[in-house]
């Protein structure tokens, strides 16, 4: 048997067997699930992450994510640890990197974690070693810029250690699929890299699904993202579109919706939220336009998204104008400051554009968010109140961002003298007024 041969089979065989170490890099809403999971099955797993308060929260088995809650902590079948320090890469067999991708100033994709992520691991790089990107990221990071950095070492992918690409698809909050059940598009940027990256998650997802190159499992997740962008765009046009004819934009999808082929129903909404949807679209924006390619569809679904916060804002205007009243000095109870609902996640919220608008009109803004204790927004401390009908009954107008399970539990619309909701979640009303 060649070395080679061996080498191959002992990798496999330690991951078949689960005695391979595995290691997450960054764990964050990406990273610490992975983590867990790969805890779950039985794997050793070391989260490598610079953030000092993660790594003890791991190391103190203390919860931060709503994915993974104190119980999960409680019954895994391998270890997990922590680190901030790179030297553990050296121990392990296989590694995926969940560093965050975010835009910078000028919305071109930043790639800086993933660049020093990866530099991180090639200065601790050892033979045979599987590395997987994760994060989400233009078209080219995988072959173009993290492959170049771990051949700086010396030795060649697909012989010398493996890279792959699976790109991350969690839905915070969602119940029904998780990474075991949410099937796993996986690449490599050899036919080998990509056989230990499918046989490394096979480990613990149902459905593994191998395509030819990274640059497709990138490009798949952006048009994935891309494509519920677009369409909550549409479902948004819909709702100004519908307020001008005057009816319910929700009635109207729902009628369509009946169709039961070749619709897929969107909603309207306050405007675009979390770290995914309203970023992940400007990562193929941005590497087409190096083409001199123009993507009219995403720019203008940019457009109509980041626009419905200053719709909300002026539906909250006409609101208060109908009961004689004006923004400056009303007092306005907003409801969710998370970008969905049951999450703790303000990232890229379109609450908070609500909430600025709103403040620099003058208005009195309090906000009750159950899962967003207290905010800072353009330097300024806020705290949430507690949702009591005293607070909906002393607002001039309420107004629902965030369907939380908490607002639909225990339901005051009731107390309230008017309402702007922007969820459908409000019975309809005289003082109630939908986007
Ligand atoms: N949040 C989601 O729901 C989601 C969904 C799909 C894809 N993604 C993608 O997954 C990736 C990670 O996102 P996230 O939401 O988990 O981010 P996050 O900010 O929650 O976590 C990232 C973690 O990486 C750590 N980190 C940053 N630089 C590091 C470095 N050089 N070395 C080690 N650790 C480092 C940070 O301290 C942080 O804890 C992004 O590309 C994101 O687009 C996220």
């Amino acid at each position: 048997m060649t070395e080679v041969l061996a080498a191959t089979q002992a990798f496999d065989e330690r991951i078949r067997t689960r005695t391979a170490r595995v290691g997450i890099v960054g764990l964050g809403y990406a990273g610490l699930p992975l983590a867990m999971a790969f805890a779950e099955a039985g794997f050793d797993v070391t989260g490598i992450d610079l953030n000092a308060e993660r790594v003890r929260a791991v190391t103190e088995r203390r919860p931060y994510l709503v994915d993974v809650p104190a119980e999960r902590y409680e019954v895994l079948d391998g270890e997990l640890r922590a680190t901030a320090e790179y030297a553990a890469v050296a121990d392990l067999d296989a590694l995926t990197i969940c560093v965050p991708t975010p835009l910078s100033k000028t919305r071109t994709p930043d790639i800086s974690y993933v660049v020093s992520a990866a530099e991180s691991v090639a200065a601790n790089l050892r033979p045979g070693q599987l590395i997987v990107l994760q994060s989400t990221t233009y078209p080219g990071t995988t072959a173009e810029i993290v492959l170049p950095i771990l051949e700086r070492t010396g030795g060649t992918a697909g012989e010398d250690f493996f890279v792959g690409y699976a790109p991350e698809r969690v839905d915070p909050g969602n119940k029904r699929f998780t990474i075991r059940t949410t099937p796993k598009l996986v690449a490599g940027v050899t036919d080998e890299c990509r056989r230990r990256t499918e046989l490394l998650y096979r480990q613990i997802v149902d459905e593994v699904v191998p395509v030819s190159s990274p640059i497709v499992a990138e490009t798949a997740k952006l048009h994935e993202n891309t494509f519920r962008a677009v369409n909550i765009a549409l479902a948004n046009e819909l709702a100004l579109m519908c307020d001008k004819l005057g009816i319910s934009a929700w009635e109207v999808i729902e009628a369509a919706a009946t169709k039961p082929f070749a619709f897929l129903p969107h909603y309207p909404g306050p405007g675009l939220g979390g770290d995914c949807i309203p970023v992940v679209p400007q990562f193929l924006a941005a590497r087409v336009r190096e083409y001199g390619y123009s993507p009219q569809l995403i720019d203008a679904a940019h457009e109509i998204n980041t626009r419905m916060p200053s719709y909300v804002v002026q539906k909250v205007t006409d609101a208060l104008n109908e009961g004689a009243l004006p923004v400056k000095g009303s007092r306005l109870l907003l409801l969710g400051m998370a970008y969905k609902a049951d999450v703790h996640d303000i990232r890229e919220s379109p609450s908070l554009e609500v909430m600025r608008l709103l403040l620099a009109r003058g208005a009195d803004v309090r906000y009750c968010d159950p899962w967003v204790p207290e905010l800072e927004l353009d330097g300024a401390l806020h705290r949430s109140v507690a949702w009591t009908r005293d607070e909906v009954a002393g607002a001039d107008c309420v107004v629902v961002l965030t369907q939380h399970r908490e607002f639909l539990d225990e339901p005051l619309w009731d107390a309230a003298r008017c309402t702007v909701d922007a969820r459908n979640v409000v019975p309809a009303g005289p003082n109630v007024h939908r986007i």
